[in-house]
């Protein structure tokens, strides 16, 4: 597969006269793709039933003759004003019950199946209209599911979706009272139609109920995706992608990703430094103009996971965005750094966000690859530099790595549920066991919760993994490498329940006895380096014990093969028993200086550095925002 890149662009916004010049300018750029279309309902059918296709139509001509590959955005993010006169229950509540207005986007109800009856005939219309046009060689699905905190709503129309998915899966109410265990408090229910949304009880609901609710409204995603996806299908055979986000777990992605061909990303490394990073102040200064050094590797790896092996960036950030609490220009350098990470973790295609910057609207202060007067801003210049590289470095191959790390996203709804700690956060939790791994130079694969074989893997990480299914079991115990579980991994039973029986791992006899969570300051050191932080556990069991916290409490049990982490362990101690497990299995590691970061393809070993210095590593010296390849030996 070749590498390429592309940009997304808003024909609507701009004078026609000037389209036939964008294309051209795009492709001088070396720019082979453009996205349009995902915001564009209200000039596709400005009234009810009235379709004004000439826009549309002219600008898929004018950017196909160009020689530009379109991908077709499905417009159902940004409902037009009229539809909540046709639909005035459609729009989503939040957990205090409110209404969420219109006036921006994302404002529908997954559950809501008037809308999505909408969001189905739009799509009929649009591949009907397009499905068959040469020009358009791919089609992105709504924009960013999830996006401004869209994924749970509390209207009608999900209550009542909830009632009908709880009788789905109980069957009947005495097994939801059972499995939710509804003797506590005096819980319990004797119809379906009795039961609430989770949001606005006393104290706070049952877990499990908000865990159904969770599972159901990631259910709600999945089923409106997939309609469209099934629609597109009967009309196109190109492939179907959507654009995901940074940390965003709300719903699944594996089960999104399932039903499309591609799955790919919206990658804005200054923004999530800002506003998605549990680091502190000097981290975020050290890091301001570069982004967080593996924060955009992780989701470049949990991306290819979901979609498959097949992934791209569908925005990246080219300059300033306009919604962090601080948003400084890239370090020169840092776009074609970030867009050559991206395919050396194997990205077929990074698309720039924006073309032109909009001088209207919410994103008036958001970059764009030209200014609002049209004029190059500088991450036009880095883009044709990466456009040019490509020729020289063409094919994305992407190698097995020697390392796995499992991520769920039922177990970050459970510790959102129950953190038991006010700083448990899952992301958090195997963000920091990623960083670690990076840190000692290796290559990475993310892996779902269901996935069942592990063959190929020298090390399996399954930090946090609240439930470890059937096949997880089965590719567990015939893992011919070394597993690595814990914290709080197989602490529960898929109905929310402390498991009271067997053992965290398959292959050990060790599970908690009892668990604290640890306010900041109150680590508990290790007595071989580094400390437990936020949480620790005192376990029952008779496995060996590998290492001891300085009060003599089993800290890491086991074997070489399989082994449990009683405790969130620090960057100090991930890195030091990494390191052990990894010389003990026989992968190659060696500790990287801060910023630097390492990337093997199947051909290809990638440096990079994120830091603001120069950095020397193994005799090649690199520039800040530097990129290094050579071939593997
Ligand atoms: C993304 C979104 C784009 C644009 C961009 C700004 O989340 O998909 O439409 O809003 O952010 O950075």
């Amino acid at each position: 597969m070749k590498r390429s890149l592309g940009t997304c662009y808003y024909p609507e916004h701009w004078p026609e006269d000037i389209w036939a010049r964008d294309a051209e300018r795009m492709v001088e750029a070396g720019l082979s793709w453009v996205r349009i279309g995902e915001f564009g309902w209200s000039r596709l059918e400005p009234r009810p039933g009235e379709l004004d296709w000439r826009w549309l139509d002219t600008a898929v001509e004018v950017l196909g003759q160009a020689g530009l590959k379109i991908i077709m955005g499905t417009p159902t993010a940004t409902p037009p004003r009229w539809m909540l006169d046709k639909w005035p229950d459609m729009l989503a509540r939040d957990a205090q019950g409110q209404e969420r207005k219109f006036g921006s986007r994302r404002h529908y109800c997954f559950s809501h199946v008037g809308y999505r009856h909408e969001s189905a005939r739009i799509t009929e219309l649009m591949a009907l209209r397009y499905g068959g046009h040469p020009a358009v060689v791919a089609w992105q699905t709504d924009n960013e599911y999830g996006c401004h905190d869209t994924t749970l709503s509390y209207s009608a129309a999900a209550q009542a979706g909830f009632r009908a998915w709880l009788a789905d899966r109980y069957g009947s109410i005495e097994a939801l009272n059972r499995a939710w265990g509804n003797v506590f408090w005096s819980m319990d229910y004797e119809r379906f139609d009795q039961i609430d949304l989770p949001n606005l009880t006393v104290t706070e609901a049952n877990p499990v109920h908000w865990l159904d609710f969770q599972r159901f409204s990631s259910d709600q995603v999945v089923a409106f995706n997939r309609i469209q996806a099934e629609i597109l299908r009967r009309h196109t055979e190109v492939p179907l992608i959507h654009n995901y986000m940074g940390r965003i777990t709300d719903f699944d992605h594996y089960q999104v990703g399932a039903d499309l061909d591609i799955a790919s990303w919206d990658s804005y490394p200054l923004g999530f430094l800002e506003d998605r990073s549990d680091d502190g102040d000097g981290w975020k200064l050290r890091f301001s103009r570069q982004g967080d050094p593996d924060f955009q590797a992780f989701h470049h790896d949990l991306y290819r996971s979901v979609g498959k092996g097949r992934w791209w960036v569908m925005e990246q950030q080219p300059g300033p965005v306009n919604w962090a609490p601080y948003n400084p220009a890239p370090l020169p350098g840092m776009v074609r750094l970030w867009s050559w990470e991206a395919f050396a973790h194997g990205a077929e295609m990074v698309c720039y966000f924006r073309w032109r910057q909009a001088p209207f609207a919410q994103e008036q202060m958001h970059a764009g690859l030209l200014r609002p007067d049209s004029v190059d801003a500088p991450g036009l210049e880095e883009a044709r530099v990466v456009a040019s590289e490509i020729d020289m470095l063409p094919d994305v191959g992407t190698a097995c790595a020697p390392v796995a790390l499992v991520f769920d996203y039922e177990s970050a709804w459970s510790w959102k549920i129950q953190p038991q700690g006010a700083s448990f956060d899952y992301f958090r939790l195997v963000f920091e066991q990623y960083r670690a791994l990076r840190a000692l130079g290796l290559s990475v694969d993310i892996l779902p919760p269901d996935c069942d074989d592990l063959a190929a893997y020298a090390l399996v990480l399954l930090p946090g993994l609240m439930t470890i299914g059937e096949r997880l079991e089965r590719a567990i115990e015939a893992c011919p490498g070394a597993v690595l579980a814990g914290p709080r991994t197989g602490a529960k039973t898929i109905d929310f329940a402390l498991r009271t029986s067997g053992s965290v791992l398959p292959g050990l006899n060790t599970r908690p006895a009892y668990v604290e969570s640890l306010r900041p300051g109150a680590g508990r050191a290790l007595q071989q380096g580094g400390s437990f932080e936020h949480w620790v556990e005192t376990l029952d069991g008779d496995d060996p014990v590998l290492e001891r916290t300085v009060c003599g409490k089993a800290a890491r049990v086991g074997t070489a093969q399989r082994q449990y982490l009683a405790g969130w362990a620090d960057q100090a101690a991930l890195v030091r028993i990494l390191e052990s497990i990894c010389v003990a299995q026989g992968i190659a590691v060696m500790r990287l200086p801060q910023g630097l970061r390492r990337r093997d393809t199947d051909q290809h070993r990638f440096l990079f550095n994120y830091g603001a210095e120069p950095v020397t590593f193994d005799g090649i010296t690199l520039a800040p925002a530097g990129v290094h390849w050579q071939p593997l030996l």
